[in-house]
């Protein structure tokens, strides 16, 4: 028998009310496999939209994948007009950076929580199994430091967050605490008949809303750090309706300079994830060839999509072979969000251009009737 430490009983019942609390918590200890023999690598994170080097299809036999996250307490702008706004994150990016596993590995995070931070940090992976998805397990306060493992049973793709707690938890995860793991099949993507679909280069695409207070003119408010800006935030979050719905932690992170690029010919896995609220990705001028809209790799992926449906606490994913060049948007086709809030990105498309797919047969020219 294992008994969870006082600790633990604690943050249990912070998370989910403060009657868990007073009952003791006892949790069976389950045969433990012996995987002090599988081999070990470290996966380098990247700041999204990049994904981490990656097989398609896993050599080998399970592997302990390292990966290491430090909670970051900043400050930063998130639009074009200078909004000023406390963040919190997964390595300093939000959404923290994608990991890429395949079913049957071993994800193993050392979350570190610098001296210099204020706030009590966590993580909720939704592609584990286990009380809190780790939450509990994984509570450290600034200075310390914390080791879990934790084995991909699923396939799929699927957030990780921030839950330190009551009213912490959408805290932190509207302030950016959020991420995402892809876990592969280890013989790769599937269409519905189990033909090998395969990706020429993938984008992770973290949907944030923010809810960032106004002072009485309507001025988007400059706090001095998370604490003095926390009581009003909580209460434009109760309104569930957000200041800001951006790609990648602010309006233009995926635009301009920063777009996505892919070459005509090529196939690209773009994989949103949404852990606040819901989303509906599109790729203008494109389409979803393949999505897993819910994000299980067990289901088969539906062809053909229009649009697709991110649910908030989920991620998808969405494989698209380019046919034309050009400049395509994807956004979140609430329209409103995607030009007025933010919730839009770019992908520039170097190549050909198929007049067969699409031809301008006469241009602009005056009516004539
Ligand atoms: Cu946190």
């Amino acid at each position: 028998m294992l008994h969870v430490n006082r600790r633990d009983v604690l943050k249990i019942g912070g998370a989910l009310g403060a009657a868990s609390a007073a009952a003791p918590v006892m949790v069976a200890s389950a045969s433990e496999t012996d995987i002090s023999g599988l081999p070990r690598v470290k996966q380098e994170l990247v700041a999204p939209p990049f994904v981490p080097a990656h097989e398609q299809v896993a050599s080998g036999g399970p592997k302990i994948v390292e990966v290491e996250l430090t909670a970051t307490e900043d400050k930063r702008e998130i639009d074009d007009e200078g909004t000023m706004l406390n963040t919190l994150s997964f390595n300093g990016s939000i959404p923290g950076p994608l990991m890429i596993c395949h079913e049957g590995d071993y994800i193993e995070l050392t979350l570190k929580n610098p001296e210099s931070n204020v706030f009590e940090h966590n993580i909720d992976f939704h592609a584990s199994t286990g009380a809190l998805g780790g939450g509990a397990l994984t509570l450290v306060s600034p200075g310390e430091q914390v080791k879990l493992r934790w084995k991909a049973t699923k396939a799929g793709t699927y957030i990780y967050h921030c839950a330190p707690g009551g009213t912490m938890i959408p805290f932190h995860v509207v302030s950016g605490m959020n991420g995402a793991v892809m876990v592969l099949p280890r013989d790769g993507l599937k269409d519905r008949h189990g033909n090998p679909l395969r990706y020429d280069r993938a984008y992770y695409i973290g949907e944030q809303d923010f809810y960032v207070p106004r002072d009485a003119e309507g001025n988007f408010i400059d706090y001095a750090d998370h604490g003095e800006g926390m009581a009003d935030m909580f209460d434009v979050m109760q309104t569930l309706t957000p200041t800001h719905v951006v790609l990648n932690g602010r309006v233009g992170a995926l635009t301009g300079d920063n777009t996505m690029t892919a070459n005509v010919g090529e196939t690209v896995l773009f994989i949103h994830s949404q852990a606040n609220r819901d989303s509906r990705p599109h790729l203008i001028g494109g389409h979803g060839d393949y999505v897993w809209e819910q994000g299980s790799f067990a289901d088969p992926p539906a062809e053909g999509l229009e649009t697709w449906f991110i649910r908030g606490g989920s991620a998808g994913a969405a494989l698209y072979t380019f046919l034309q060049s050009g400049v395509y948007v994807y956004l979140s086709h609430n329209l409103i969000e995607a030009v007025q809030l933010g919730c839009l990105a770019t992908v520039v498309v170097e190549g050909e251009w198929n007049h067969d797919l699409m031809t301008q047969v006469q241009p602009p020219t005056m009516m004539t009737a």
